[in-house]
C-alpha cells in the first residue's frame, strides 16, 4: 500500500476537522482512490504544525511539531495543507512548500485574494498543484463548479451569501429577535467567525471570496481597493422589523456582474423579497447563484463555515491531489 503523506499546518477549527475526517474516512478514501485510479493508496498525516507544544491536543504527540522546517525538509511529505490563517507566515510557508516540490491546499481566502495570483504562479513554476475549494462558501463546491462544470459557459453574474457568520447573525436577529452582540458571540462560540470577526462583519471576508470567484469566472485581475463594500454593523432590530413588515429580508450579499465588458463587484446588506431563493438561506448556510448563457441559472447551497463542513471541502482537495500524484 502506497502512503500519500501530508502535513497539516494549524490544528484549530478547520485543522482538527481535517484530522478527524482523514482518520474516520481512511478506508473510504482508500476505496475511492482505488475506484478512481486503480491504485492502492492511502492518505496519512505525517506531521502537524502547531504553535505551542505544551497545549493539549487530541492527537498522537509524535505527529506534532513547532518547526515548519521539519515539514519542509521531509521529502516524504507530498501535500501541505495550510490552515493557520492570516497573511503571514501562511504565505511564506505555502511558497516555501511549493518551492520544495510539495502540493499546497488552503482555506485561506485572505491570502488568495490579496496575493494577486502569486501563489498560482509559484505553483506553476514548480509544477505542483495549488487548490483552495474551502476558501469560498465552506463545503459548497463552487470553485469546482466554476472551473469544471460550467466550462462551456460564459458567466454573466454571481450573487451570493458567502459569509456564514453574518448570515447567522442576520438570521438570529430576524427569526429569534436576538441582538447583534448576542448573535455574534454565538457565531464565535460555534467556530464560524474569523479570529478577528471584524473581517466577517465589515465585509472583508465576503470581499475576498467574491474576488476569488470573480477572478475565476471572469478571468480578470481584481483590485480589492476598488470594490464597493459595506458591512452589517449598522443594521438594527428596527431595520430588520421594517424589512419583515414589507415582506422583505435583509441579506448580506456579495455580487459580481459583467456589464459592458467590465466586472462590477459589490458587498453589502440588501433588502430582498422574502420569496427570493436567497431570502430563506438561514444560519451559517451559504448560497451562490450563478447566471450563465448555456446552463442558465444555478444555485448552490450548503454549510458555509464550521469545522467539519469546511474540512470536508479541504479533504476533497486532498483526495483530488492524492489521486493524481
Ligand atoms: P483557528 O483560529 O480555529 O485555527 C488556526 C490554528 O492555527 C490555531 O490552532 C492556531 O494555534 C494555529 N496557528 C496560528 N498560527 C500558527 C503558526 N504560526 N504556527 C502554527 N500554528 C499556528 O482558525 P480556523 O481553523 O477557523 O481557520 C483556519 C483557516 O481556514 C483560515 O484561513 C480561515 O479563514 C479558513 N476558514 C475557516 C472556516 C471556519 O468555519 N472556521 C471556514 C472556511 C475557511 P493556536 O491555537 O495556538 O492559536
Ligand atoms: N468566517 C467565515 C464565515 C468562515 O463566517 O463565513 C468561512 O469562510
Amino acid at each position: 500500500m502506497e502512503k500519500i503523506q501530508i502535513a497539516v499546518l494549524g490544528l484549530g477549527t478547520v485543522g482538527s476537522g481535517v484530522k478527524n475526517i482523514l482518520q474516520e474516512k481512511k478506508e473510504l478514501l482508500k476505496e475511492r482512490i482505488f475506484q478512481k485510479t486503480g491504485l492502492e493508496r492511502e492518505i496519512e498525516i505525517k506531521k502537524i504544525l502547531i504553535r505551542d507544544i505544551n497545549k493539549v491536543y487530541d492527537v498522537d504527540k509524535e505527529l506534532l511539531t513547532e518547526d515548519f522546517e521539519d515539514i519542509l525538509n521531509d521529502d516524504d511529505i507530498k501535500i501541505v495543507v495550510e490552515l493557520i490563517g492570516g497573511n503571514q507566515p501562511a504565505t511564506d510557508y505555502m511558497i516555501k512548500a511549493m518551492k520544495a516540490n510539495k502540493n499546497v491546499i488552503t482555506a485561506n481566502k485572505l491570502v488568495i485574494a490579496k496575493s494577486n495570483g502569486l501563489l498560482e504562479k509559484v505553483a506553476k513554476e514548480n509544477d505542483v498543484r495549488f487548490m483552495y475549494e474551502a476558501s469560498v462558501a465552506g463545503t459548497v463546491p463552487v470553485i469546482k463548479v466554476i472551473n469544471d462544470s460550467l466550462v462551456g459557459n460564459s458567466i454573466s453574474k454571481i450573487s451570493g451569501i458567502v459569509n456564514g457568520t453574518t448570515n447567522y447573525i442576520l438570521s438570529k436577529m430576524t427569526n429569534e429577535n436576538k441582538s447583534f452582540e448576542e448573535a455574534l458571540k454565538s457565531a464565535q462560540d460555534l467556530g464560524f467567525a474569523e479570529s478577528d470577526p471584524s473581517s466577517d462583519i465589515d465585509g472583508d471576508d465576503s470581499l475576498y471570496k467574491i474576488a476569488i470567484l470573480s477572478k475565476l469566472a471572469f478571468s480578470t485581475e481584481i483590485d480589492l481597493e476598488k470594490i464597493s463594500k459595506q458591512g452589517i454593523r449598522h443594521i438594527t432590530k428596527t431595520d430588520i422589523e421594517n424589512a419583515k413588515n414589507s415582506n422583505k429580508r435583509i441579506k448580506f450579499l456579495a455580487q459580481a456582474e459583467k456589464k459592458e465588458g467590465k466586472v462590477v463587484i459589490s458587498v453589502s446588506p440588501v433588502e430582498i423579497d422574502s420569496k427570493h431563493p436567497l431570502a430563506n438561506v438561514e444560519g451559517a448556510m451559504n448560497a451562490v447563484c450563478i447566471s450563465c448563457d448555456n446552463a442558465g441559472e444555478i444555485m448552490l447551497q450548503g454549510a458555509g463555515a464550521g469545522s467539519r463542513p469546511t474540512a470536508s471541502a479541504v479533504v476533497s482537495d486532498i483526495f483530488s491531489v492524492a489521486s493524481k500524484l
